[in-house]
């Protein structure tokens, strides 16, 4: 019996490993595959058949095979036969959603149905993955089977939300790199970008009825962010740095989104992060100015005035042209960190406040978003604002984007959410604990498996409020990142376990085969000619890990926990000591670290610091320390005051790194 048992799983194991082997590399992961016997062969001659509704997925299909193969590939309406590549809505099954599709695929046929043209869509990225990696290829190929394993697949997404978001104010990129990172993300079934057009550091939209926002806004005197001059192209013909998207520009990209079904959600900061607005329109402000457009991040002297009628008519005339050139549902309005310095000091801001029986700025910041949504609304769209919005009270119908919490609340509260928590959704963070081979950036740590490991419903969020939870997006704040390909680098291959972790179900993900699969995809970006960060660099962790924590050290009451850094300790120099939590429901609040020698403290960096999965607003889980000039025979102890945040079944990795050449 014993031994029946031992045979049937080495089996098991056994037949796994070979399907391993033979997995297609589809990423994301199909709600349910099955790979059979056999393969359906492209050759110059197949035709491709599709009916009205599939015609632009079936284009956009003829043009890459056409691209990559050097054949013509030609699409009829002829959808009736039982060869070649067939695309229709006829005999799709409804219950698969608005986005889903099923493809069947024998050695004579090739089936993609769907009941909307994104399901066709979608359909049309799988087939492209099961060809070789060469599909993507600029050229055409010679000296390739061009052969599509024959499989049965039902596939629909998880989510109705897969975004990612790019920051086009801190540094730009013009129209054709947008286009370049929708392409990338259409591969991914990403179906959601954000652009963070406008913020203190620049406004990127031409709006017709305030010319001074894009010839005053959009320009500022370099590239700043202590960035290389030569780290970018984007600069106007008086050699000022900036740039901006005419109304044309924008309707065309906004176009060129739609034919990869791709909602485009424009943001335009208020009542904070505004200066580049300010600059332009010194009137509409509040705080003591001067309203000039910063070459750095954390200079806010004004933000935009509740207490002028003015303001209010200003952003209605923006949005209504916004509006205009957008047909998403959701208008963001940012509404993250307002400084309420300003307003604090402003008379007429807290006359208006005694008036409106408003006790704190919260509640000012919460009228002010109140009556933007009055606006927004009567224009039949939904305002969408970061989790501050929900500071003072949440506008009736408002719906938020979760950076530092916030989203449980407001889907509790039946208000739609998108989640973006920046432990598992930063992509402007590093993706190695080892900076010194890394790109300089932002700060934080968000390693690839983070970002796998993300689950878009809050814990604890009841069953019936999870409709709420629209899906989640990568956000790339770009301060530190002036070109696409550094875009590139960071996005991928985040995006990538992003696409998965809000396409694929839960039953079908699974991290090592995601990287096995991911090895694929790199060739598939390879071609496309985009800059991912290749996943055989790794994270770093192993090589930079002094030891880690566990569980029953993490109490409810703050602890001291102790590792032993004696050959760590042997040059004499700062270095950075990270905690990373890679295991538990919530995290862990650090309140200093310290080095000791023989058992004598001789540094210590004290400051709040998390590291875990929770949604808090982020509290750096780094300490730099002091290693002195190592004396022989000396032990050495690193030491820290820890306790369970929300909970105790934290588990992580200790970091210890030399702390690289400061830089600008
Ligand atoms: C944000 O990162 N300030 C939304």
């Amino acid at each position: 019996m014993k031994l029946k048992l031992i045979i049937g799983l080495v089996t098991v194991s056994l037949a796994a490993t070979v399907l391993a082997v033979n997995e297609p590399a589809i990423i994301p992961q199909p709600q349910k595959m099955e790979v059979k016997e056999g393969a359906f062969r492209l050759l110059p001659e197949t035709r491709i058949h599709a009916d009205k509704l599939a015609k632009n997925a079936a284009e956009f299909l003829a043009a890459r095979l056409r691209k990559a193969t050097g054949n013509s590939f030609r699409v009829d309406d002829k959808t009736g036969g039982a060869s070649g590549i067939v695309l229709t809505t006829s005999g799709a099954d409804v219950s698969l959603g608005a986005e889903g599709y099923t493809l069947s695929v024998t050695k004579d046929c090739v089936l993609i149905r769907a009941a909307t043209s994104a399901g066709l869509f979608y359909g049309v990225q799988t087939l492209l993955q099961l060809l070789p990696p060469e599909i993507y290829s600029p050229k055409a190929v010679k000296n390739i089977e061009w052969q599509i394993p024959c499989v049965n697949i039902t596939d629909g997404p998880q989510f109705q939300w897969r975004g990612l978001m790019l920051d086009v104010s801190r540094h730009f990129f013009t129209k054709d790199e947008v286009k370049q990172v929708l392409d990338a993300m259409a591969l991914h079934k990403l179906n959601t970008f954000h652009w963070h057009l406008v913020d203190d550091n620049g406004w990127r939209i031409e709006i017709k009825k305030y010319p001074k926002l894009t010839s005053v806004g959009a320009w500022r005197d370099g590239v700043g962010f202590g960035q290389a001059t030569n780290s970018t192209t984007a600069y106007g013909r008086d050699g000022r740095y900036g740039g901006f998207y005419t109304q044309k520009d924008i309707r065309e990209v906004v176009a060129y989104a739609q034919k990869l079904h791709i909602t485009i959600v424009p943001e335009i900061e208020m009542p904070g992060h505004s200066l580049a607005a300010l600059a332009a329109y010194p009137e509409y402000g509040s705080g003591p100015g001067p309203f000039i457009i910063p070459l750095k991040a954390g200079i806010n002297p004004g933000i935009l005035s509740p207490a002028k009628e003015g303001t209010f008519e200003f952003l209605e005339n923006v949005l209504t042209e916004v509006f205009a050139l957008f047909p998403s549902k959701y208008i963001h309005i940012g509404g993250d960190e307002v400084p309420k310095g300003p307003w604090k000091k402003d008379e007429a801001c807290q006359a208006l406040m005694k008036r409106e029986g408003l006790k704190t700025e919260e509640e000012l910041q919460s009228w002010f978003i109140r009556r933007i949504e009055k606006i927004v609304n009567a224009h039949h769209k939904t305002i969408l604002g970061w989790s501050e919005i929900l500071e003072g009270g949440l506008a009736q119908n408002a719906a938020v984007m979760d950076w530092i919490g916030g989203g449980r609340e407001a889907a509790s509260q039946g208000h739609d959410v998108v989640m973006t928590p920046t432990a598992n959704c930063y992509f402007d963070y590093y993706q190695s604990r080892n900076r010194s081979t890394e790109p300089y950036s932002i700060g934080g740590f968000l390693p690839l498996q983070r970002v796998y490991a993300l689950e878009p419903i809050p814990a604890g969020l009841a069953p019936d409020k999870q409709k709420h939870i629209l899906g989640a997006q990568g956000n790339i704040w770009t301060e530190y990142i002036p070109n696409l390909k550094h875009v590139e680098y960071m996005a991928f291959p985040r995006l990538s376990a992003l696409a998965e972790v809000t396409w694929s179900p839960k039953a079908a993900r699974n991290y090592d085969s995601f990287l096995r699969r991911l090895k694929t995809n790199e060739q598939r970006l390879d071609k496309l000619g985009v800059s991912y960060r290749p996943s055989a660099l790794g994270d770093g962790v192993a090589e930079f890990k002094i030891g880690g924590w566990k569980p029953e050290q993490i109490k409810a009451e703050p602890a001291v926990i102790e590792w032993d850094v004696t050959t760590k300790a042997t040059k004499a120099g700062k270095v950075s000591v990270n905690f990373n939590q890679t295991v538990g429901a919530q995290g862990i609040n650090v309140a200093w670290a310290a080095l000791l020698e023989d058992g004598k403290e001789i540094s210590r960096d004290t400051h709040a610091g998390f590291s875990g999965s929770a949604d808090v607003r982020p509290r750096r889980p780094d300490y730099t320390l002091n290693v002195p000039v190592p004396k022989p025979g000396a032990q050495y102890t690193l030491r820290a005051q820890v306790v369970g945040s929300g909970g105790t079944d934290s588990q992580g990795d200790v970091c210890w790194l030399s702390v690289p050449p400061a830089k600008k």
